[in-house]
């Protein structure tokens, strides 16, 4: 319902996610996001990365934070239990804000992934997401080494 008419989405192959973090409020789905484990290549070196996607808040919990709580519990989930070395999600310009104010960065850098028909150059915001107490990456080339998330 949410990104299945959107033409960018319905044009590509996208990655099967391994985890789901979900959060209920009187026994309803108020949120929830996809995890995708992935190791990456960042500047040619082999990085363990936790793709987010697909982080849908159902129109009637909109606004009330659940998104931001479920982002934030999945930031323990990814870096203690996953030991990522890092997040990455893929996202237009109107969610920028939004992630930036949950810690995650924007990096200028040129990303690649996989598509049945041969290797695609994505061109919007890639944002990454750091360990707690660790500087920010700020690589210049990414290589998904599989299909998008
Ligand atoms: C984005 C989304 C997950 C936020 O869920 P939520 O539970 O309402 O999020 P929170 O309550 O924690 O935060 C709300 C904030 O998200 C931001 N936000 C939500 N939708 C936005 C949009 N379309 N454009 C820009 N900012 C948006 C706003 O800053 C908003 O703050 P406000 O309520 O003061 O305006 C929800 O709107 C949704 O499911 N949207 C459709 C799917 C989508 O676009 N997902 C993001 C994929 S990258």
């Amino acid at each position: 319902m949410e990104f299945g008419h959107v033409p960018f989405v319905q044009q590509r192959s996208w990655a099967t996610p391994d985890w789901v973090v979900l959060w209920e409020t009187d026994g309803e789905v108020a949120t929830f996001c996809n995890i995708v484990e992935r190791e990456i290549l960042v500047d040619g070196q082999r990085r363990k990365a936790a793709g987010i996607n697909n982080v849908i808040t159902p129109a009637a919990h909109r606004g009330k934070g659940y998104a931001s709580q479920v982002l934030r519990e999945a930031n323990a989930f990814l870096f203690r239990k996953l030991q990522a070395n890092m997040g990455l999600l893929l996202c237009a310009d109107a969610l920028v804000p939004f992630y930036e104010r949950l810690g995650w960065y924007t990096v200028d850098c040129q990303l690649v992934y996989d598509q049945p028909a041969g290797r695609e150059e994505y061109d919007s915001n890639v944002m990454l997401l750091s360990p707690a107490h660790t500087n920010r990456q700020a690589p210049a080339h990414i290589d998904l080494q599989g299909l998008p998330w």
